[in-house]
């Protein structure tokens, strides 16, 4: 079905697109790579060949290895261009009408044994497949970001996805050097389902005045070995990106409390302060900016990574509950899509479920708030 041969064109030449097509071309296909925007595809491929160049000179790759990458990837001027690619990925604007459009023009013009697929993050790819007359062809391949560094990418069918096309997407992604897991076609498919709390309940934490920003950050990497805080993480990600996503999956959630957005980071995004690449978000960026320190106070650094890997145990516990994903493919995903230093699931093992449960209870008792449940699924364990 897809091999080395198979000719791979990519729609959207932004930070996705691009990361995507040079992934593809390492592999050794042919890529096509297309951006609606004029000039933007031979714009990527001009910085993907400085970025490749750099690398050459420290050694990472071979020496010549960027030009014959970069030879492997045409900036195509039209999606006419993609008519014998065996697997197109869609890396575009994370909005659905666009998506469905490209989705709808492309099955024009490739062949009827094309494959298409969607990098969406949280869009319902079962919405996406439905633009397209033979939707059985539809796939989500979600990749992370950066695609040439970060190994996970999430393989999603939609309910009209033929049977064998996730096999051979994943044989396709191992021999693309990726770790792919297949997950249900449920918002925010696996780490962005799971990784919700992280961020949630930290604000939450925040809100309640139980400590700063700097102290429940300081308290996630020293007690959890996580690499950032989720204040920090959300500064790198973008305010605006990790709002976008964390309403996507509350409305698609059915107002789910879980997934409900905060206050607080709502007033990030409207005084555009998003972050690193605004200068400005929960921290200050600017030069000679002094953040305040964290309170590294044992006791309390270790209430809140407690309360807070709870919240993330129990959604990855109830994801497994809900078949979602397997118990494998759940903690891959986190440890290979976000750097968790371990899967949830071990996680919840070394904890104990019942430790778990109980601290999810207090907080239930504490708050009466849904947002509190435990998981069937941990009641169960
Ligand atoms: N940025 C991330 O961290 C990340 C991670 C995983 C998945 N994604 C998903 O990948 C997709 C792209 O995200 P990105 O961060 O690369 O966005 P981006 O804004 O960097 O790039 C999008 C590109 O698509 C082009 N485009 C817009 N409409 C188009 C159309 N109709 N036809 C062709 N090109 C079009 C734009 O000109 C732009 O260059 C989104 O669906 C996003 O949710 C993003």
């Amino acid at each position: 079905m897809l091999n080395q041969d198979s000719k791979i064109g990519v729609i959207g030449a932004g930070a996705m697109g691009a990361g995507i097509a040079q992934v593809a071309a390492s592999a050794g296909h042919t890529v096509y790579l297309f951006d609606s925007r004029h000039d933007a595809a031979a714009q990527a491929l001009e910085a993907m060949g400085k970025s490749l160049q750099k690398l050459e000179e420290k050694g990472k790759i071979g020496q010549g290895m960027g030009n014959i990458l970069i030879s492997r990837i045409q900036a195509v001027p039209s999606l006419d261009a993609m008519d014998d690619a065996d697997l197109v990925i869609e890396a575009i604007v994370e909005q659905l009408p666009a998506k469905q459009e490209v989705f709808s023009k492309l099955e024009t013009v490739v062949s009827p044994n094309c494959i298409i697929a969607t990098n969406t993050s949280s869009l319902s790819v079962t919405a996406i497949a439905s633009a397209c007359k033979k939707a059985e062809r539809v796939i989500g391949l979600h990749f992370f970001n950066p695609a040439t560094l970060m190994p996970l990418v999430e393989v999603i069918p939609a309910v009209q996805t033929e049977e064998q096309l996730p096999a051979a997407c994943v044989a396709l992604m191992k021999a693309w050097k990726k770790v792919p897991v297949i997950a249900k076609d449920t918002p925010g498919f696996i780490v962005n389902r799971l990784a919700r709390s992280f961020y949630g309940e930290s604000i939450k934490i925040y809100e309640e005045g139980m400590a700063d920003m700097p102290t429940i950050d300081w308290a996630l990497k020293t007690y959890g070995g996580f690499r950032m805080g989720p204040f920090e993480l959300m500064d790198l990600i973008g305010n605006d990106v990790n709002y976008t996503v964390t309403e996507t999956v509350w409305t698609q959630m059915y107002f789910d409390s879980r997934y409900r957005p905060s206050l607080t980071q709502k007033k990030m995004v409207e005084s555009k302060r998003f972050g690193r690449k605004s200068g400005r978000g929960y921290y200050n960026y600017a030069e000679g900016a002094v953040n305040t320190a964290p309170v590294e106070d044992h006791e309390l650094g270790k209430k809140i990574f407690d309360r807070v890997i709870a919240m993330l145990i129990n959604e990855a516990v109830d994801a497994l509950y809900l078949r979602i994903a397997t118990r494998e493919e759940l903690d891959l995903a986190m440890t290979k899509g976000v750097n968790y230093p371990k899967g949830l699931l071990a996680w919840c093992d070394e904890i104990g479920p019942k430790e778990v449960l109980r601290r999810m209870d207090e907080l239930f008792d504490r708050f009466r708030d849904d947002r509190y449940r435990a998981s069937v699924g941990l009641r169960e364990l």
